[in-house]
């Protein structure tokens, strides 16, 4: 499939594990650069890896989505890695203490 969006920056909370890795996967083999941002450094870390494995770009963040100053940190970081560039946006985490899903960040160009 193509979404038309190749080489744009995709920010995926809660993308370590299941849904939100399923995001991370699948924009990745849409062009995406990937910015997975979790809770679980580690895991985000380990998805990172696996879409740097099969040729794409990406990059993992430890993030907390109910914490602004985190969030506020880990965008900044990531357009220090990934440039100034758009950003589709996905979001799949949800926090232990609200069932409710999230938006993070969504950019349009610049
Ligand atoms: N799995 C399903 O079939 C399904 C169906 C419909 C809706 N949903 C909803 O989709 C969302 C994700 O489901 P899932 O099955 O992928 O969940 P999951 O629990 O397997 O994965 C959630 C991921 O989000 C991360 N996370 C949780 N809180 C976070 C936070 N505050 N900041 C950053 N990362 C955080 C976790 O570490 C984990 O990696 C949930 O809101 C769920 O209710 C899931």
């Amino acid at each position: 499939m193509d979404l038309g969006i190749r080489g744009k920056v995709a920010l995926v909370t809660g993308g370590a594990r299941s849904l939100g890795k399923a995001d991370c996967l699948a924009l990745a083999a849409e062009g995406c650069k990937v910015a997975v941002l979790d809770l679980d450094p580690e895991g985000a870390d380990l998805v990172a890896k696996q879409i740097l494995a099969d040729g794409g770009a990406a990059r993992g963040y430890g993030c907390d989505i109910r914490d602004t100053g985190q969030v506020t940190e880990a965008v900044a970081a990531m357009e220090r890695d990934s440039g100034p560039s758009t950003s589709a946006s996905t979001t799949r985490a949800s926090s232990t203490r609200s069932a409710s899903s999230r938006t993070c960040a969504t950019r349009t160009g610049s």
